[in-house]
């Protein structure tokens, strides 16, 4: 990225939006990050016609964290960089994780909390339904996909996809689970998969979880480094107690819970695995 210079009006736009970022989401921009953060808001500050200080007056005017303003600083400060079969997970996940879920429920709950455009929820899918069947997964496994922006979730639940982000998947689960669009540069996810996944906002900050039941899976990756470890902490913790006993956390291979004060406890076997006893 070029290097800009920021003006001094600029610059205490800019740390009021990035201290207000970190307050409401947990997003967390330091002195250091926040010519990148000017980088992120430009194309806000074109559609709106606005200078970074008057984004930030008109964000103190709106209405909270859900006035227009804010939800475009939201979505264009968070970074959603997403992949179907991302990190190498899933093999685990298909021959430890689901079976030991499935195992012991008739119905399983399955939670992405950072689900970005929703690729992370249809591997899931992809994967249960290999063990499964797709009929019986419709009738067994529920996946919500949870993320601050609403923007993002908008293109998890189109389910349309540039027909070069599938490189990940194997050709075989491509032709099962995924269907032409009229556009050939993408595809779509196919119906029955989609309608085994459900997408909300929900903002990881505003604790406890909001869930009637509890999950028996949650995958919260790559978004853990955007936070304190303090808040680090009490995000995994709030995760545990929407937790069945016996339930598993999976983070990022890139992430650690290390030095947290926390209940679960660390698979050994395998970097990122976290279980409720
Ligand atoms: C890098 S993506 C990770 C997507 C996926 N979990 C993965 O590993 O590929 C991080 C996502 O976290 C979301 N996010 C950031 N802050 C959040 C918060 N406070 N609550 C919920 N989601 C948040 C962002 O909008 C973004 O879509």
């Amino acid at each position: 990225m070029p290097r800009v210079a920021i003006n001094k009006e600029d610059l205490t736009a800019l740390k009021e939006i990035a201290r207000w970022l970190n307050s409401q989401t947990g997003i967390y921009y330091p002195d250091g990050k926040l010519e990148t953060l000017k980088h992120k808001l430009f194309k806000v500050c074109l559609d709106n016609r606005m200078t970074l200080s008057q984004l930030y007056d008109q964000l103190q005017n709106g209405n909270g964290n859900k006035s227009a303003i804010a939800l475009q600083i939201v979505a264009a400060a968070s970074t959603n960089h997403t992949a179907f079969f991302r990190e190498d997970i899933w093999e685990w996940v298909k021959e430890e994780i689901l079976p030991d879920v499935l195992g012991r429920d008739r119905q399983v709950r399955i939670w992405s909390a950072a689900a970005s455009s929703g690729e992370e929820a249809y591997t899931i899918a992809m994967v249960a339904s290999e063990i499964l069947g797709i009929f019986e997964l419709k009738k067994r496994v529920a996946i919500l996909g949870t993320d601050i922006s609403f923007k993002i979730l908008k293109q998890a639940e189109d389910a349309i996809y540039p027909r070069k982000r599938t490189r990940n998947i194997p050709n075989e689960l491509i032709k099962k689970y995924f269907t032409d669009f009229k556009d050939k540069n993408f595809v779509k996810i196919h119906d029955t998969l989609r309608s085994i996944c459900l997408f909300r906002r929900l903002n990881l900050k505003k604790r406890p979880y909001p869930f009637k039941r509890r999950f028996h899976i949650t995958f919260c990756r790559n978004v853990l480094y955007y936070f304190t470890q303090d808040e680090r902490e009490k995000i995994i913790n709030a995760i545990y107690d929407v937790t069945e006993p016996g339930g598993w956390l999976i983070v990022s291979v890139t992430e650690s819970l290390n030095g947290m004060n926390t209940r679960w406890k660390k698979v050994s076997r395998k970097i990122g695995f976290f279980r409720k006893e």
